[in-house]
């Protein structure tokens, strides 16, 4: 405070809503917008009502995004009634990625949105603000700033960052370069951008610091990040988690979302050799099929993808997968269909994320008008690829019974009493313990499994470690 004028009235903190759709990068967006706001005088609340600003931090990837926003937009209009009726102003901004790739319209459409900020200029937000603060009569300014700065905004953040929970995010790469045919990615989040080792590494020991016992490595293509270690040497994906991994006070160690083109030999090394990265991984494949894969441009091959499990399962052999899929892409026929089911079978997935193909505007595979498959089809071939998935997780979740495992607790059941945390291999898992072990890893004997999450006990000991 001793920097301010003396003539400087001392000002309530102004309050903004984030609402967040989407990707963990999303997350890890919204955290970092709010941390740009606060040295402003802006504090984070849970609700629009009586908010200052609210921020639609967007998500493009599903169908019908736009549409979407608008709805919210449309939502918020009594929130800003009220608001003006009090003598306030309610200001929104939309960011993330429907902004960057939807700005000129969005601006033009919504009456009510200040302003729209792409995913890479979020760190001009305190300016676009002040920009707008100084048209009080404006009923919206519609300012728009999608670019894809020089300034990296990672180097603008303020290194002061809220603490961010027992689980944290941390993005260490943006963008991709990969153009799958069906992606927006590449359009919406630009080029593959690596963030230097040594600032991931500064994130990491502060994250740490603040509290952080579970560090999840975001990018939309993670592994394929690669840059200067602080040694002077080209680093690559695996020599950066072994280097976090050496953080006093990590104990897990997660990265997301990743290409199996970019699985290397340190990357497999890294899986047999650092004990605190989690068994788990989330390895997209998107098809069983080589003609379909090939049509998605996704650059391997379904043997690829069988081989590149194989050696991390060698080197890691608890690891368990997890994958997204896509069904019903232009020109899949039920052959095809079949060779992702026989995959799914082969390889086991306790975990996925399964979609019908739906066209992205502005993706390659929009423009394909032979071979498209019918909804009717589609939809039936996700319910067959869905019932198998659903029964892998079934009884992938069946053999933990009777388990002892470390769940990291991070937040409140829904019974009083009751927490909920997560096991290494993601699953929820729901058991009674006291508050106080919040943010801690405890072992667990598991009780009960169901489709989706675990039910168990806290082992003998772990409620004096309270
Ligand atoms: N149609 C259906 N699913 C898609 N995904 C991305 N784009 C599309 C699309 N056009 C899915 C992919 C990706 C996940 C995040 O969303 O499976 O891995
Ligand atoms: Fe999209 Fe992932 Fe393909 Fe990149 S690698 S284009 S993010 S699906």
């Amino acid at each position: 405070m001793s920097d301010l004028p003396p003539s400087t009235p001392l000002q309530p903190p102004k309050k903004v809503f984030v609402k967040t759709y989407g990707c963990q990068m999303n997350v890890y967006d919204s955290g970092r917008m709010v941390d740009t706001l606060a040295p402003k005088g802006w504090e984070s609340v849970e609700t629009p009502e009586g908010a200052d600003l609210v921020i639609l931090n967007t998500c493009h990837i599903r169908e019908k995004a736009a549409e979407k926003v608008f709805t919210e937009l449309g939502r918020l209009r009594e929130h800003q009634a009220n608001r003006a009726a009090q003598g306030g102003r309610m200001m929104i901004a939309v960011a993330g990625c429907v902004a960057q790739a939807e700005g000129a319209e969005l601006a033009r459409r919504a009456g009510n949105v200040d302003i729209v900020v792409g995913p890479q200029a979020y760190h001009r937000l305190p300016d676009l603000l002040a920009r707008v603060e100084a048209m009080p009569g404006r009923k919206a300014a519609r300012l728009v700033d999608t670019d894809f700065p020089v300034e990296s905004k990672f180097d603008a953040l303020p290194e002061e960052a809220s603490a961010r929970g027992a689980s944290a995010f941390l993005a260490i790469q943006e963008g991709c370069d990969k153009f799958c045919t069906f992606c927006v990615v590449p359009y919406t989040r630009g080029a593959e951008f690596s963030r230097p080792a040594a600032d991931v590494l500064a994130e990491a020991r502060r994250l740490v610091a603040g509290g952080s016992i579970e560090l999840t490595l975001l990018g939309q293509n993670v592994n394929a990040w690669h840059g200067d270690g602080p040694d002077g040497r080209a680093w690559s994906f695996g020599r950066l988690l072994r280097a976090v991994a050496e953080i006093p006070g990590l104990d897990r160690l997660r990265y997301t979302t990743s290409h199996p083109l970019e699985v290397d030999d340190e990357l497999i090394a890294a899986h047999r050799d650092v004990g605190v990265l989690m068994p788990f991984l989330h390895l997209p494949v998107q098809s069983g099929s080589d003609r379909i894969l090939a049509a998605m441009n996704r650059r391997h091959t379904a043997e690829h993808y069988r081989r590149v499990v194989g050696r991390l399962r060698e080197a890691r052999p608890d690891l368990a997968l997890s994958s997204d899929f896509i069904v019903g892409f232009p020109g899949e026929s039920e052959e095809d269909f079949e060779a992702t089911l026989a995959l799914v079978r082969e390889v086991g997935f306790p975990q996925a994320f399964s979609f019908k193909y739906s066209p992205r505007p502005g993706t390659p595979a929009a423009e394909v008008k032979e071979g498209v498959v019918p909804e009717v089809v589609k939809a039936d071939r996700l319910a067959r690829l869905q019932a198998l998935l659903g029964r892998q997780m079934a009884e992938f979740n069946a053999s933990m019974v009777g388990r002892r495992m470390p769940v990291l607790l991070d937040r409140p059941g829904k019974r009083p009493g009751q927490r909920l945390g997560r096991s290494p291999y993601m699953q929820p898992v729901h058991l009674d313990a006291p508050e106080s072990l919040d943010g801690r890893i405890v072992d667990v004997i598991i009780e009960g499994a169901g489709p989706i999450a675990l039910a168990g006990r806290l082992a003998d000991g772990e409620r004096t470690a309270a």
